[in-house]
């Protein structure tokens, strides 16, 4: 079972930082997964539409220039970062899960990921873009036809693969919250990969594995990847 670092090793360092993505990756986490908002001046890896919680900035992320996003603290002296820093310290084996939470323009999207993922020679391979948003997925896509899409859901829908079949999705990507032992047998079934967010406690992330989820979410991957140890 994948672990993913969800933003990053977010129970120890502040979410969505850098720091957060370094300390997942020295604590072996498989991949990190992150937010990201389009903003008119580059993509930013940032969770909320507000500044509040995880900045001593206040107002909504679009409304502001990068310049003064850039200049606010996002905990432990971090900045916000840019998408393309953190793919600068993702290491090449490493899994990345890039969640849109704002999309503008596909096609400008697409092509600035194209090339920050170029820059830093990491593999399409190791990819994974995600949203709730299945319209936006769906515009990726058609401009970018061989990236991995993960259709996120919080509800066990009545046909759990129909968005993920219409998307050619690789994964489907669901809460903790609705997922079961028969979610999991479908959706594999029918040739998905199935990963679950957000998974912080031990007796689920056990559970999970043994119900043959392909892969966690989880705020703590140290604690993750030693209950997964022990499991072997
Ligand atoms: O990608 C999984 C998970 O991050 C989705 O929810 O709100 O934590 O971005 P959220
Ligand atoms: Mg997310």
């Amino acid at each position: 079972m994948l672990i993913f670092a969800h933003r990053g090793a977010s129970a120890e360092a502040p979410e969505n930082t850098l720091e957060a993505f370094k300390l997942a990756f020295d604590q072996g986490a498989h991949g990190i997964e992150f937010d990201t908002y389009q903003h008119p001046e580059g993509i930013l890896v940032f969770h909320d539409r507000y500044l509040e919680r995880t900045t001593n900035g206040n107002g909504k992320l679009l409304d502001a220039s990068l310049a003064s996003l850039r200049a606010l603290d996002a905990g432990n002296n971090n900045r916000i970062p840019m998408l393309s820093e953190v793919l600068a310290i993702t290491p090449l084996s490493a899994w990345c899960n890039i969640e849109v939470k704002y999309l503008q323009n596909a096609q400008a999207w697409v092509k600035t990921v194209k090339a920050d993922l170029s820059k830093n020679d990491i593999s399409l391979d190791r990819v994974i873009v995600s949203s709730f948003n299945h319209q936006w997925l769906r515009q990726i896509k058609h401009y970018w036809p061989e990236v991995s899409l993960g259709a996120l859901t919080a509800s066990y829908a009545l046909d759990i693969t129909s968005d993920a079949k219409q998307l050619s999705a690789l994964n489907i990507h669901v809460a903790l919250d609705v997922v079961t032992k028969t979610f999991i047998e479908e959706a594999k079934k029918a040739g998905y990969q199935v990963l679950v967010y957000t998974v912080d406690n031990i007796d689920d992330m056990t559970t999970l594995a043994r119900w043959g989820a392909d892969g966690i979410f989880t705020n703590k991957p140290r604690v993750a990847l030693e209950a997964l140890t022990s499991l072997r």
